[in-house]
């Protein structure tokens, strides 16, 4: 096991009704001007964002809001968020939403203090010293952002999506109450689930070897979707799948499932030039990507995919042929990903093979190599994506 420190500050509310404590949870992390950032419209038509605003109320608080958050969420809307809490001297921002939301408030949270633009964060070019605290209601399981360092921003200027992570970004609260999530539509709730278990997957294939604590979590994290996700595709109210589920997505993306060890992070990386082209939902991407990736690096070290293939999807060991195993594993993936509504091929996203050239500049991979299970130039993510054609 490699050295690691995990410091995982954020305080989780969990369960029915808990948003109507926002307002107390704010105070008691020192907000008092607010800006509830959000969607476009769930929120509004569930009456979350009603209750989100009484719930402030009671406790005194003052608010303005910002609404519009797209999928995939945009520089431009960061910019106005930015602008927006300057004049109104906000100092404290409440997500109500999914991820897009979430890191959407949390770009505005470091933006705001920072004197120049914050897509030097985005790019690389500077670090954030300062942030605003962000906290959440959080309406769908799937990117783990309320528990988090990290967020995604799509530049408009180009199309491009880039992450940023910082210690400072992860929110100080975050609410879960798994009723929220009912309203979903199955696409969206499986898509969450995909991005859930690719971030177990993208912490399971490593090269640091004997984490078994580890391993063990990933693997419980990865059955207990397999075995909620059609529960809930089937019974969209079924409470207690839903809250399995929206605890793993938090499980899977605090990094209490990858400390320890190396990491991967291609299929990620990958997907979100898909994501940024062709605005489609980051979990259906990763639907289509992480079968071709595993495809690609399962040589690597066989033994460790026949041990996916055993322990998650409970296939029987070929000792004589630990290669059927390990692929056998990843043909059970891709179908559970088909079964639960996800495509899983470019055509089947509504993503083009003559875009390949395209996402790799995008991808601006040039001179660099993605991922560190195998690590993949421009030639071998190349490859990959035309895996993921077929
Ligand atoms: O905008 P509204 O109207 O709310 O609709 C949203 C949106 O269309 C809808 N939705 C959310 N909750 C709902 C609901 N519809 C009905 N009922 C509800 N309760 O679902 C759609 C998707 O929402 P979004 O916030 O985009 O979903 P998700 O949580 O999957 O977030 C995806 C974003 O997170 C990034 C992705 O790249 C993508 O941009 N990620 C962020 C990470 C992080 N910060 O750590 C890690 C992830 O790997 C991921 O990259
Ligand atoms: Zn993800």
């Amino acid at each position: 096991m490699d050295n690691f420190t995990f410091y995982s500050p954020t305080y989780f509310a969990f369960g029915r009704g808990m948003e109507m404590q926002a307002g107390h949870y704010v105070k008691r992390f020192g907000g008092s001007k607010v800006l509830i950032h959000y969607g476009g419209g769930s929120a509004v038509r569930s009456g979350l964002i009603d209750r989100v605003k009484k719930s402030l109320e009671q406790e005194g608080l003052s608010y303005v809001t910002l609404g519009g958050v797209k999928p995939n969420p945009r520089s431009g809307l960061v910019y106005e968020g930015i602008e927006l809490c300057r004049k109104e001297g906000v100092d404290f921002i409440l997500a109500v939403g999914g991820g897009s939301t979430i890191d959407s408030s949390k770009a505005i949270a470091v933006g705001t203090p920072y004197e120049g633009d914050f897509w030097d964060f985005y790019a690389g070019k500077a670090q954030a010293q300062k942030s605003l605290p962000v906290g959440s209601v959080l309406t769908i399981a799937a990117a783990g952002s309320e528990g988090s360092d990290g967020s995604v921003i799509t530049n408009e200027n180009g199309m491009y999506k880039r992450p940023y992570g910082c210690e400072l970004m992860r929110p100080v609260f975050a609410i879960m109450n798994p009723e929220l999530t009912m309203s979903l539509p199955p696409y969206q709730t499986a898509s969450g689930c995909t991005d859930i278990m690719a971030h177990v997957l993208e912490r399971y294939f490593t090269n640091t070897k004997r984490v078994e604590i580890t391993d063990q979590l990933c693997e419980g994290v990865l059955r207990t979707i397999i075995k909620e996700l059609p529960k809930v595709l089937e019974n969209p109210n079924d409470y207690e799948a839903r809250a399995n589920i929206m605890w793993a997505g938090t499980l899977a993306h605090n990094d209490v499932c990858g400390v320890g060890r190396e990491q991967d992070w291609a299929s990620h990386n990958l997907e979100h030039e898909l994501s940024a082209l062709y605005d489609c939902a980051h979990g259906a991407g990763l639907a289509v990507m992480f079968p071709a990736w595993m495809t690609y690096v399962m040589h690597h070290d066989v033994a460790r995919f026949a041990q996916y293939a055993v322990r998650v999807w409970g296939c029987e060991m070929n000792f004589q042929n630990p290669e059927e195993t390990a692929k056998e594993g990843i043909a059970r993936t891709k179908a559970f990903f088909h079964s639960v509504g996800m495509p899983t091929s470019f055509a089947e996203l509504g993503a083009k093979e003559e875009d390949i050239p395209k996402l790799l500049d995008t991808l601006q991979i040039d001179g660099r190599t993605e991922g560190f299970f195998v690590k993949l130039g421009r030639k071998e993510c190349e490859e990959v994506y035309r895996l993921a054609c077929c």
